[in-house]
């Protein structure tokens, strides 16, 4: 046996190849349709409860003109970083869009939010600097942490009280502490704490990063995510995201006062050794803003129908934890019957994403329910229906 098959390869390629074996295995299905309410999944048509396109923008015809005229001048690409050839006015217009809704001095634009998360947190601390991540932030902000060289201290989940003793303890050990956050968290949904954690902040001088992935387009006021939803427009120092959320496209971003952003622009490896996003997405992502500003119905679509959702299936006994936003787990905590469950719901038209680990611990394995503005009232029962049978049939409600 090569040294490259090491236990831990061996017990993962193990599950994977008894999940296929037992044809529990739905990752990568080849999808033939657009990403809306419902998709064709490896042939079948079935209710869409897998992506993040929230408000469902990626189909809005408008979007889709303002792709298609960009396609026209631009064509795929611009070839070359930002640094390079890869600021067109489209990138420009992108850039202010986003210093305005986020009130800051500047911003900059990435291929994707991955790179946009290594990017910040590499453009804010280094070594000598701490950052205190809650510990379910997003892989990108820990592989930020390791590409910064600071160190990284971890705070239990939402846990105010943690936090506040981290801070105390790690407060005079370091030049500067950046405390991380992902303003909803991915799998579990709920909301970071943002007013106790600046006040916290506020005590040590701490800086706040936030990754506002899955949060734009979906909380507050104007959709505009974490700030907008405690009205805290100055609460963060940095403020990063994607736009593979809010407008169900690809692309990332960073948000803060001017003078970091031009640092950031020649120092952030990812942002400077890295192709630019194509004009055609920026145009896309402008027409998602437009619309988030002139058609404000698409949020409030997306919050009747995640209140129906959640209240539904915790009528019919399922654990969805805290969430209160389109990020719904459906907790089964038990691996194999998350693939099993997922199986089950797919060969009767629902088609969903099992989290085990390493995405999740063994005990925390679920199935990620992604509501969207799109889904009809139908799309919803049907798949209560769904979800009752199935969780009946294996003993989780
Ligand atoms: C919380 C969070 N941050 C960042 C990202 C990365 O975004 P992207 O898919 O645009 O690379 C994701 C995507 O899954 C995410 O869930």
């Amino acid at each position: 046996m090569s040294a490259l098959i090491s236990d831990e390869i061996k017990q993962r390629a193990a599950f994977v190849s008894e999940v296929k074996k037992r044809d529990m295995y739905t990752y990568c299905l080849e999808i033939t349709s657009s990403c809306a309410n419902e998709m064709t999944v490896a042939g079948k048509r079935c209710v869409n409860f897998i992506s993040n396109n929230y408000l469902g923008f990626s189909t809005h015809p408008k979007v889709k003109e303002a792709a298609a005229e960009a396609i026209k001048k631009y064509g795929l690409g611009i070839g070359g970083s930002p640094l390079m050839c890869g600021t067109t006015d489209l990138h420009n217009r992108l850039k202010e869009r986003i210093a305005s809704v986020y009130c800051q001095g500047g911003a900059a634009l990435f291929a994707s939010g991955y790179q946009a998360l290594l990017g910040s947190v590499q453009a804010t601390v280094g070594k000598g600097d701490a950052a205190l991540l809650d510990q379910l932030v997003h892989r990108s902000i820990v592989d930020g942490v390791t590409l910064s060289g600071c160190d990284k201290r971890m705070w239990m989940h939402n846990d105010m009280e943690d936090l506040e003793s981290l801070l105390e303890r790690a407060g005079k050990k370091y030049r500067r502490m950046l405390i991380i956050v992902d303003s909803v968290y991915s799998m579990d949904g709920d909301i970071a704490n943002l007013p106790e954690m600046k006040r916290l902040a506020g005590k040590c001088g701490a800086l706040i990063l936030i990754d506002e992935a899955h949060s734009l387009g979906v909380i507050g006021k104007k959709g505009h995510g974490l700030l907008d939803h405690y009205d805290m427009p100055g609460g963060a120092d940095v403020i990063s995201g994607t736009f593979s959320k809010f407008a169900g496209a690809v692309g990332g971003f960073v948000a803060g006062p001017e003078e970091f952003i031009s640092y950031l622009n020649h120092a952030a490896s990812p942002y400077m050794f890295s192709a630019s996003l194509p004009p055609v997405l920026c145009a896309g992502v402008l027409a998602s803003f437009d619309l988030l500003e002139s058609e404000p119905e698409w949020v409030e679509r997306l919050r009747g129908n995640v209140k129906y959702f959640i209240s539904g299936l915790k009528e019919m006994g399922f654990d969805t934890g805290p969430s209160k936003t389109p990020v719904v787990p459906l907790m089964i905590r038990d691996q194999e019957k998350t693939m099993l469950f997922n199986r089950m719901i797919l060969d009767r038209g629902i088609y969903a994403s099992p989290v085990v680990y390493p995405a999740v611990a063994p005990s925390e394995s679920r199935i990620r329910l992604g509501v969207i503005a799109t889904h009809t009232r139908d799309d919803l029962d049907r798949s209560f229906e769904v979800f009752k049978e199935v969780g009946k049939k294996l003993e989780i409600i």
